[in-house]
């Protein structure tokens, strides 16, 4: 159990008015959570202060070589007032395997449940009601070491940050359009593609540059050995319907293991879907495409929950998904998802959690 001393703001801001629209990640509430590391002390001064810009030094490690981990997750607000997490176990279990795959000190996970539970409760009234909007939480941690060689740091800072969000992509539940990179790599099975650090992310800028010149809203990832097989798209894990079952890409290493992907993959199977965990060739997406069986895409994330995709984009192939609408299953899930995430759905998997 951890002590956490309080410092309340003595400027609150003013709360975002509910008639302009929220920007995913653009603001952020009132209070942070912090606490440190040292080699020899473990995890210590825990506390929850003013949000605010936090002083480092700018040899601080993680400038230089990138050792950081972070995560998302969502609270939202129930229409009994109840404030409640998605399935926040699963983002904490997430968050310290990526801390052990580079090398960062974990974090006891009663510890990190309750930082995150009493840092949304003292910025409960930031919570967005409008349908589609949430309160995204943002835990991370850096390396803080004044040092230039390249070791594991002995310092650390854990933060968590809170942001009132609508949706991921400007196009809402719309469908976004998606480029399947076949120049640059994302992640190779032995690297940190797994791991939700922030490496992963700066690898994907160029081909996301590249893509949004081309009208593309994110690009989806091949494997970086055979150039074939399809990953994630970086900012959400890929579903199939093809034929009547639903297929994605198996957990090999290179991908993130996605919250909302394992969510999706238990409603489905509940729902008496055939659900495949396999690896799949672009060239059978390509097939199906062609003979008229490839039924529904869509992605999953904690930041854009169900995103339907309406168009893939492989080398010269321009595939069009259906009537590029929403499709059923894209709309079961996110029905169900959000419902549950707002109470309204009855939890029978037990994935919410009270603050
Ligand atoms: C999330 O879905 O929570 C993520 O961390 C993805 C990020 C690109 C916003």
């Amino acid at each position: 159990m951890l002590n956490i001393r309080y410092e309340k703001t003595t400027t609150p801001k003013e709360l975002p008015t509910r008639d302009n629209p929220l920007k995913f990640g653009t603001i952020f509430t009132d209070h942070m959570f912090v606490m440190d590391y040292e080699v020899g002390k473990g995890w210590h001064d825990a506390r929850i202060i003013p949000y605010q810009p936090i002083s480092l030094d700018p040899s601080a490690m993680v400038f230089h070589y990138g050792q950081e981990m972070f995560e998302g997750l969502k609270a939202y607000k129930a229409e009994d007032g109840r404030t409640l997490l998605f399935r926040p176990e699963k983002n904490i279990e997430r968050a310290n395997n990526t801390n052990k795959r580079i090398c960062i000190p974990e974090i006891p996970e009663e510890d990190f449940l309750q930082a995150i539970k009493e840092v949304v409760k003292t910025d409960e009234a930031w919570i967005p009601t409008k349908p589609g909007t949430s309160l995204y939480i943002r835990p991370f941690v850096i390396a803080t070491d004044p040092f230039l060689g390249v070791r594991p740091s002995d310092t650390y800072k854990f933060l968590i940050i809170l942001s009132p969000v609508g949706a991921y992509y400007p196009e809402g539940l719309n469908p976004v359009k998606i480029w399947i990179e076949d120049e640059y790599v994302r992640a190779v099975k032995g690297g940190i593609g797994e791991a939700k650090t922030g490496a992963n992310y700066v690898a994907s800028l160029k081909s996301q540059v590249k893509a949004h010149d081309e009208g593309y809203s994110q690009v989806l990832w091949l494997d970086g050995v055979h150039r074939k097989y399809i990953e994630e798209v970086g900012a959400m894990n890929i579903f199939f319907k093809i034929d009547g079952k639903i297929v994605t890409p198996v957990l090999n290493g290179s991908i993130l293991p996605g919250v909302t992907r394992d969510s999706v993959i238990r409603l489905c199977k509940a729902w008496g879907l055939p659900v495949e965990e396999r690896k799949i060739d672009i060239t059978e997406i390509k097939e199906a495409y062609e003979k008229g069986t490839l039924e529904e895409v869509f992605g999953s994330g904690t930041a854009a929950v169900i995103s339907p995709v309406g168009q893939l984009r492989w080398e010269d192939t321009i595939m069009q998904v259906k009537d590029g609408g929403i499709g059923e299953y894209s709309q079961k899930l996110y029905d169900t998802i959000t419902g549950i995430q707002l109470g309204k759905v009855k939890d029978t998997l037990g994935w919410t959690v009270e603050v």
